[in-house]
């Protein structure tokens, strides 16, 4: 057993962006197909407008404020015009991301995913094809999603179905342009941004564009320019204020096999997403000097455990499951590392403007996955459960009194936020072995505490057990006025509401 304590600081840190807690939901293996859309048919599985009726509840229960969509790679080769009109007219084309080459009907098209967004309650973020499409295809895409102007475009809106425009305000100009999305080098991508955005504009002014941007520890191939972003943003020039977001992918890949890994391999896992944070402000550093009078957004619109078995690429002396589905388990480990971004993502939410986990369902780290007529909810879905009250809320300071566990890593990590009932403290026992006892320290009195745990870190949930690793209430002592404390398994993660004190009623005396 070790000893932790938490101080909980009133000092603020900035407002988490309920965009910080985004989803991504590519057309890539069973994400869209199979996982969210159904299609308009009868089938065993409930449906709700085409789109398996159990994630949708599951969605709206996380809750889920932003999706990103249709890619990926996707992106750049898809053609809006494809997917919408009556599903039977719409062309069967091939769909392409990450190598794979499929069979795409585009049943699940704008109207459909602008639908999807409107049940879960989420705010669309849309990626334009700027790898194979035309300026003008995207702003035709911008104006039919837009515009109140009644144009010929608009009245192709409503005849198929949606009078109003939606008023979509997040779009991605391409995708990993320096790799996937059309291989450019910097200064051509920064000219052929400048267009696309100086033309969107025109057709949207309010849209908020995001443009491409490279994790700057990157993985690809040796033609990928490092100083991608400098050399972008410096090729802009002035056109700089045509950029409100920077597009940013990180994925954890260092973490050995997705189960049965070791403690090594444990904490390499969460050292990566740890990591995280340092790489937000470098970038933001950098970004703020190429912008100083604007503030430019890091997107952080790809991120999350991509384990080894679902690449054919990166480190890892596992054997890659072939074909690639881009499936893998996800475990206690992986909801850890959520949680640990997380935390990241609270300290630097005056930079980052938005996140993206990869993906929403069946795809890499998904808080869901489908099996047949069964909906599992992995263990980063319990994760973002836990940090729900902390979308929207002000973060606040945490000081945090833990040892060491391994290189780089603490014992006990904290994060916490004020919003309207009170303060939320998540906590995270990073240790693989040990339970830790902590107390934390906050203004109100603790009210609740919810724990994921599991017997080991590699435990996951399936359709025989999907209820393996779930949330359930921990006992908390709060004798003390002003703190908790609460006994945490290994590797594991608690969240503590503390509800802010009544004034008292009484009389006061003059
Ligand atoms: O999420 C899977 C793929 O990873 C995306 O299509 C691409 O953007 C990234 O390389």
């Amino acid at each position: 057993m070790t000893k932790a304590s938490v101080i909980v600081d009133d000092a603020p840190i900035g407002t988490i962006s309920p965009r910080l807690y985004g989803h991504f939901a590519e057309h890539l293996g069973r994400c869209c197909y199979g996982g969210l859309w159904l299609g308009r048919g009868k089938g065993p599985v409930r449906s709700i407008d085409g789109f398996r009726s159990d994630v949708v509840e599951a969605l709206r229960e996380l809750p889920t404020p932003l999706i990103r969509w249709p890619g990926g790679c996707y992106a750049d080769h898809y053609h809006w015009r494809d997917g919408i009109g009556p599903p039977a007219s719409r062309p069967m084309t091939l769909g392409m991301s990450c190598g794979l080459r499929v069979p795409d009907d585009h049943g699940l098209g704008t109207h459909e995913f602008l639908r999807l967004c409107e049940l879960v309650g989420a705010e669309p973020y849309l990626v334009a094809n700027v790898g194979s499409g035309s300026v003008q295809e995207l702003c035709d895409w911008v104006e039919y999603v837009n515009t109140s102007v009644e144009t010929s475009l608009a009245r192709q809106r409503a005849s198929n179905g949606r009078p109003e425009p939606w008023g979509v305000r997040l779009w991605g100009l391409g995708n990993e342009a320096w790799g996937c999305g059309g291989s450019f080098d910097a200064a051509t991508y920064a000219q052929e941004y400048r267009r696309a955005a100086a033309m969107v504009r025109h057709v949207d002014p309010q849209a908020e564009l995001v443009a491409v941007g490279l994790e700057d520890d990157p993985l690809g191939p040796d033609s990928v320019e490092r100083d991608w972003n400098s050399k972008f943003l410096a090729t802009l020039g002035p056109a700089v204020n045509l950029v409100d977001h920077l597009s940013i992918h990180r994925y954890f890949i260092r973490g050995g096999p997705e189960v049965g890994f070791g403690e090594d391999d444990y904490y390499a896992l969460l050292r990566e997403a740890e990591d995280v944070e340092q790489m937000i402000e470098r970038i933001g550093k950098l970004v703020a000097a190429a912008s100083p009078s604007r503030p430019i957004g890091i997107a952080f619109d790809e991120w999350g455990v991509w384990h080894p078995e679902a690449r054919d690429w990166g480190p890892g002396s596992v054997e890659r499951r072939s074909p690639a589905t881009f499936e893998q388990a996800n475990t206690m480990r992986d909801a850890l590392a959520a949680g640990i971004a997380f935390e990241g993502f609270h300290r630097q939410c005056r930079v980052l403007s938005m996140a993206n986990i990869s993906q929403l369902v069946n795809v890499l780290q998904s808080p869901l996955v489908t099996s047949g007529a069964t909906l599992v909810k992995t263990p980063t879905y319990h994760a973002f459960w836990l940090h729900r009250a902390h979308a929207g809320a002000e973060a606040v300071q945490v000081e945090v009194d833990a040892e060491a566990v391994g290189p780089g890593v603490a014992a006990l990590s904290a994060t916490a936020s004020s919003g309207p009932r009170g303060i939320t403290v998540t906590i995270l026992n990073r240790d693989y072995r040990r339970p830790t006892t902590v107390a934390v320290r906050a203004s109100g009195s603790a009210s609740s505490c919810l724990l994921l745990a599991a017997g080991s870190a590699d435990s996951a949930n399936d359709a025989a057990a999907p209820e393996r690793v779930a949330p359930r209430n921990l006992a908390f002592d709060s004798s003390t006025a002003g703190s908790c404390s609460v006994t945490l398994p290994p590797h594991s993660m608690a969240t503590i509401e503390f509800m802010a004190d009544q004034p008292s009623q009484g009389t006061s005396r003059g």
